[in-house]
Parts: structure tokens; sequence; C-alpha cells
């Protein structure tokens, strides 16, 4: 309890300042680039083998890289990590290619527009730039690193199957947020600063994810949208189900989805949780997180989820004051509604594979699809 109250005075301010920042757009100049730079004619292969399974994670803050800090999750870590595993340890036929995912932390300039993070190296092939989109943590949260590459015929690919389905699209130059490459990290990297520091990349060019591209997608600009982004999930759906060819590799990629938010995300109650732990030594958070997330665990999994009512029940939220109290602004919920729409179009089920409340937050990890079985 001593340890914790310590970390609180110590981590607590940066986790104001982050509030007050995080919901601020990234502003480092945004490289736009224009479509005829990119275009391809994009060819696809039905997948042949199982499919992927399809994740929401919870991904807190940076401080979910330490396995052991306090305002991180233990249980969440080691979820993440044992799902990061499976996938890097699948034999090669199995294993994806990309990972498409879709953070919290990435809402584009317009109500019906998608963008689609690529980088300006080795012609859109290169290494994914790191965002640290957090504010007043500790220094050596800053010197963290994680190495990916993007994949510019993935981008392209998903580019034309969202302008497709009417979305307007853009290819950003941004890097990924913290909101991927934290959890990533988790999933992916041994490394971090604290307990095993990364060797020199520009030495050894020892990537995190050597034969897996990450193509961050953003949300749209509007939270309370939730239709437009079950559809966002519906359309990424097809990346698990088709492959694509990649002129540049001279061959075709298996996809992955992954969503990334928090179950129940209310920082403006930081301060009021920690006084309520303190008046009730027992309860682990406020009132409201618990059932909150009981609620999701039963909107998600249900049978519904193979028809367009989950998004109706998700509709419907709108109208309960517990989904303001649990995030009393959207975008971090937004990710959850996309992978109802990834199960809805996938005619699969959800399941919560993990859970746990503190404070203000709540650490739910939802699975999309059945395990991963390596084919024999
Ligand atoms: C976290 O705690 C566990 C057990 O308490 C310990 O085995 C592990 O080494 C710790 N991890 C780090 C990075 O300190
Ligand atoms: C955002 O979405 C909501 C719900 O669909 C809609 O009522 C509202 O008009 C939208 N706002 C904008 C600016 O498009």
């Amino acid at each position: 309890m001593q340890f914790w109250l310590v970390s609180v005075a110590t981590v607590l301010p940066s986790l104001f300042i982050y509030y007050y920042c995080f919901n601020t757009s990234f502003t480092q100049q945004e490289q736009k680039l224009t479509v005829t730079e990119m275009s391809s004619i994009s060819k696809y292969l039905k997948h042949q083998g199982p499919v992927l399974p399809s994740y929401f994670f919870s991904h807190g803050g940076p401080t979910f890289m330490y396995e052991n800090d306090s305002f991180g999750n233990k249980g969440a870590w080691n979820k993440i990590k044992s799902i990061g595993h499976q996938i890097k340890t699948l034999p090669q036929q199995d294993k994806p290619d990309y990972i498409i995912v879709v953070s919290a932390h990435w809402q584009s300039s317009a109500s019906n527009k998608i963008e689609i993070s690529t980088t300006r190296t080795n012609n859109g092939n290169g290494e994914n730039p790191l965002i640290y989109d957090f504010y007043g943590f500790p220094k050596h949260m800053y010197a963290e690193e994680f190495h990916s590459n993007s994949n510019a015929a993935v981008a392209n690919a998903i580019m034309s199957k969202l302008a497709d389905s009417g979305f307007k699209t853009e290819l950003t130059d941004r890097g990924i947020d913290h909101g991927v490459w934290v959890p990533f990290k988790v999933a992916f990297s041994g490394y971090n600063t604290l307990s095993d520091r990364q060797p020199d990349f520009h030495e050894k060019r020892e990537s995190d994810l050597p034969d897996i591209a990450v193509i961050q997608v953003s949300l749209t600009s509007n939270d309370t949208d939730f239709n437009t982004h079950f559809k966002l999930g519906q359309i990424l759906d097809f990346f698990r189900h088709n492959d694509i060819w990649d002129e540049a590799h001279k061959k075709y990629l298996k996809g992955m989805v992954v969503c990334s938010g928090m179950s129940v995300h209310n920082l403006r109650d930081l301060g009021v949780s920690m006084q309520y732990r303190q008046q009730n030594p027992t309860a682990k958070a406020l009132p409201y997180v618990k059932p909150f997330n009981d609620l999701m665990k039963s909107i998600v999994e249900s049978d519904e989820s193979k028809t367009s009512d989950t998004l109706t029940r998700l509709n419907d939220l709108k109208k309960d004051p517990l989904l303001r109290k649990a995030h009393p602004t959207l975008e971090h919920f937004l990710p959850l509604v996309v992978a109802c729409g990834i199960a809805n179009d996938a005619k699969q089920n959800i399941k919560e594979i993990y859970n746990d409340e503190l404070g203000s937050l709540g650490w739910g990890i939802y699975q999309v699809g059945e395990n991963i079985e390596p084919k024999m």
C-alpha cells in the first residue's frame, strides 16, 4: 500500500498532464502523401488455412510497458505478452505478414475520413517512427524503442477498400502512437529501459518484428458515430480473409487486425478514485467500472454479435448514463466498436479473455474468432 501511495505521488501529476494533453492532436507536421504517389492496383487471393483471431487490447499509458508498475496492469501485461508470443512462434505459413492496428489515439480530420499510416522511407516499406504522445512522464519512458516496418502494398490496399465503400481516405506519413507501440512492445519485445535495454538498433538492425509489418489506421473525427466505426471494422475484416499481393516483396501477405483502446477510461476521475480507495480500502475501482465491464462483456459476447443487433445495442448505450461515466470521451471505446464490426462481418464470436478494474480504468481484452491453432 505504501509503495502504491509513493508511486501515486510521483506518477499522478504526469497522469493529469497526460489527461489534459492526450486529446490534443499530434502537433508535429504530418506529411500528406497524394494518392498518385503510392497508388497501385491491389491483387487479392482468398486466404487458405486458419483465419487469425482479432483482438481488442486495453493499452493503459506508457507505464503499461513495465510488468510491475502499479499504474500498469500485470494481468493484462501477461495476457498481451502471451498473445504476442503465440503470434511470433507460429509456423511461417500461419504467421501474419502484417498487422493492421486501430488505436484510440488517432482520429482523422473529418467525420467520414480514415487516414492510413505510411512511411516516406524505402518507398513506403520503411521503419515506423514512434510518436511519444504522452507528457510529463519519467525520462526513461521517452528512451523506449520499438522497431517495426510499414508496408506500402497493404497501406494502398486498405485505402482502396475503404474508398470503394465510400470513405474519404488519405495516406499519412505519421508513425505509430503509444496506443500501438506500447502494447506491441509488451507483446513482441523483450526489452525495456528499466530491465533490459535494447541493443543499439543502428548497429545490429534487430527489429522487434522482423517479418511482420505494422500499419496503423485512424478513427474518424466523430467519436459519437458508432455506425461508421462498426462499418470500418466490417471492411477491415476483409484483410483477415484475403491475402494481398506485394509487388515489392514478390509474395502474397497474410493479415491480422488489432484494435487498441480501454474498456473503461475515465482519467477525469483519477483523483476521485484515489480518494475513494483510501476511504474504501477493499475497493479496487470506482462503483461504475465493474458494471460497465460486465455490461460490455454481455453485449460483445452475445450471439447477436453475428447480426447487426450488436450495433443497435451499442447505439442504445448512448442513452445509458454508465457509458459517459466509463468514457467521458469516446475515443478509447471506439476501437471496441470496430472490433464488433470485425466480428459481425466474419460471423465470429467475441470472447472477453481478460478483465480487471483499477481506480477509474477497465482493462478488458477481447478476442474475435478462434484461438490460434497452428496448421499441422
Ligand atoms: C516483476 O515481479 C516478478 C515477481 O514479483 C519478478 O519475478 C519479475 O522479475 C519482476 N519484473 C521486473 C521487470 O522487475
Ligand atoms: C457524428 O455522429 C453522430 C452520430 O451518428 C451524428 O448525429 C452527428 O451528426 C455526427 N457529427 C458530425 C459532425 O458529423
